[in-house]
């Protein structure tokens, strides 16, 4: 459908919808074999480190009444593993479907050695850089909190990618617009929000917190309006593309979205209540569009960047 097709630095895209990082592992969790990922505008992977981690105690995601909980702590099996073994059975199924890597690490050299890795594989059209898990320790959101750091690693591993970065923001900080301003001025190609919400929830019953490492990331539905807001602000203040998330779960969110400055759009917790959401927001978008006078996406798009 030429209604819904979208063009990003190193993606041309069927469709503005793809799976959050962590939503869809490496094409290979029980949700994304629930249909042909070809619908999906892109795959993003789960985020990668250097070597292997299990990540934190269980129980890792807890759905709560306002949406979910998680604390998994990048388990992932390590970027060799992800380029020899992952990648390769994901292309031997899905030759032509846009894969967007995740980058992670506990320093600069982590997210280089990841970046030059999963460049040399070939294997995806572009990198997101997660500077933003509050789940972990090091790195993580150490990275996405400060402009000068935030921009130093993304002007490191820019310097090592083949393929185009975009840098995924944490909505846990003061002022989100001096982080997106530093990682444009480094050299991002796009940014991606928001991951988390830094949360806590306890259980009266048990007096314990849900989650296995006590407080962790926070999403669904609740937090669009922090999203939306983030969005906006953003894109106002950069002129690189922007892949919009954070409660995403009608087409009208996906509009919404884009009224606040995206270029594309992330779905996450909403594949707990549909795990065919990103097929059905794409089969109910474009009569969506041409009800509120839109002839395409792209049309969409370019009106609200015209009237910034
Ligand atoms: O909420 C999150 N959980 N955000 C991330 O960036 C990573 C993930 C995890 O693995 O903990």
């Amino acid at each position: 459908d030429k209604m819904l097709a979208v063009e990003l630095p190193g993606l041309t895209l069927k469709n503005p919808l793809m799976p959050a990082s962590g939503t869809f592992g490496f094409g290979d969790t029980k949700t994304a074999q629930k249909f042909s990922l070809n619908e999906l505008g892109a795959l993003v992977l789960k985020t990668t480190t250097p070597t292997a981690r299990v990540g934190n105690p269980q129980p890792q995601i807890a759905l709560v009444p306002a949406g979910v909980m998680n604390s998994v702590g990048l388990t992932n099996p390590g970027v060799a593993a992800v380029v020899n073994d992952k990648l390769v059975k994901l292309r031997h199924q899905y030759p032509d479907l846009p894969v967007i890597g995740s980058v992670g690490g506990a320093s600069i050299a982590d997210y280089v050695t990841v970046a030059k890795q999963l460049s040399a594989s070939h294997q995806v059209q572009a990198l997101e850089l997660n500077i933003s898990c509050p789940n972990v320790h090091e790195g993580g959101m150490a990275f996405g909190t400060d402009p000068v750091v935030a921009a130093e690693l993304t002007h490191a591993v820019k310097q090592v990618a083949t393929v185009p970065v975009y840098v995924k923001l944490s909505p846990n900080v003061t002022d989100i617009v001096a982080i997106a301003r530093a990682v444009q001025a480094a050299g991002a190609d796009g940014i991606s929000m928001i991951n988390t919400v830094f949360g806590l929830h306890i259980d009266v019953n048990t007096k314990q917190p849900v989650l296995g490492a006590g407080a962790g990331g926070y999403s669904g539905a609740a937090i669009k309006p922090i999203a939306v807001r983030m969005v906006d602000q953003v894109s106002r203040a950069v002129d690189i593309p922007i892949i919009a998330m954070g409660g995403v779960e009608t087409v009208d969110d996906v509009i919404e979205m884009y009224l606040a400055g995206a270029d594309a759009v992330q779905v996450g917790s909403a594949h707990f209540k549909d795990a065919l959401i990103i097929p059905h927001l794409a089969a109910q978008l474009p009569a969506r569009l041409r009800e509120l006078g839109y002839d395409s996406i792209e049309d969409l798009r370019q009106q609200v960047k015209a009237g910034r």
